[in-house]
């Protein structure tokens, strides 16, 4: 597990809280937000969920205490989806209110498909009730359309991502170029929402093509955001800020970060031929 670790650790911000704030203080300084996420998934114990929440609260207080410019990002799972919606919205409405405290915003991610329906319906309770939390949309999901419809309606701030799961035909697009296609179709009706969403991808046709989108349809830079994972072209995060456009980093910590890992290795068949090429060479 060390051995992956090394390699693991260019996704990861560190296994500790403090590590991981230290890391955001360091992106801060150089003109880039954050969104902080404490990794963990599917808990197995409504006590896991509960101390999970808990991380979370501290997260935000320290953010708030250091002044960072940064949110949070958390996965429904992790907060005990599979103990049942109620259990898990009162431990987003626990978490989202602290950051309300604090001015400050939660993501919710969007995990596989098992979970849409029951992570847009504790999104919508908590969102109605507290106005602070935002969504994560996957532009692979023919459904997506449907949703980003209902997202504008309720004047939802969404994160668009690919989506990073491995999904069957039926429901998923399964062609880059059409996914490409749909993720353009998505972020035209998110620009002229106007309301401040998230653009996440590292793709550099899908961002040239969103900053041409917004030009031409005289959104301000700082309409909206790029948003882009640690440790994936962190050149380019550099380079947009000085372009004018506003950038936020996904910054993940803690110790259950193989699942994490797993769909970093899933999205980009050079990461595994590194590791097998390292193995091979002893
Ligand atoms: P694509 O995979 O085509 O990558 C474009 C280029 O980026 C590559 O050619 C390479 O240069 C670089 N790159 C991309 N991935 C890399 C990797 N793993 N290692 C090294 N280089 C890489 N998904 C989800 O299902 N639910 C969620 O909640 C989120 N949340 C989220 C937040 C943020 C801020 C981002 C940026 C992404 C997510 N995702 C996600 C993941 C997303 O769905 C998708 O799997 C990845 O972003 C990869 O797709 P790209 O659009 O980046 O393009």
């Amino acid at each position: 597990m060390s051995f992956l670790f090394r390699f693991a650790r260019r996704f990861v911000a560190g296994e500790s809280i403090q590590a991981a704030l230290a890391e955001v203080k360091r992106l801060n300084d150089s003109g880039l937000l954050v969104t902080l996420d404490f990794l963990g998934e599917n808990v197995a114990s409504r006590e896991e969920a509960v101390k999970a929440a808990s991380t979370y609260v501290t997260m935000l207080e320290e953010i708030d205490r250091l002044k960072l410019k940064a949110n949070v990002s958390l996965k429904l799972t992790q907060m005990g989806l599979d103990m049942g919606e109620e259990f898990c919205l009162e431990q987003v409405e626990r978490i989202v209110s602290r950051a309300a405290d604090f001015s400050n915003f939660v993501r919710i991610d969007m995990e596989g498909s098992g979970y849409t329906d029951r992570t847009l319906s504790v999104f919508e309770k908590a969102y109605k009730k507290l106005g602070n939390v935002g969504i994560v949309l996957q532009a692979y999901l023919h459904r997506t359309d449907k949703d980003v419809d209902r997202m504008i309606e309720l004047k939802a701030r969404v994160r668009l991502c690919k989506g990073a799961y491995a999904e069957p035909a039926t429901i998923a697009i399964k062609s880059m170029p059409k996914i490409r296609e749909n993720y353009m179709k998505l972020t035209e009706k998110l620009l002229k929402s106007k309301i401040y969403h998230g653009i996440a991808t590292h793709d550099e046709r899908l961002i040239k093509a969103t900053a041409a989108l917004a030009g031409q349809l005289g959104i301000a830079k700082d309409a909206f955001e790029f948003q882009m994972l640690y440790g994936i072209r962190p050149k380019r995060h550099l380079e947009l800020v000085r372009e004018g456009y506003n950038m936020r980093v996904y910054v993940p910590f803690g110790t259950h970060w193989l699942p994490y890992f797993y769909r970093r290795l899933r999205e980009r068949k050079e990461n595994v031929f590194f590791i097998i090429s390292n193995l091979i060479r002893g």
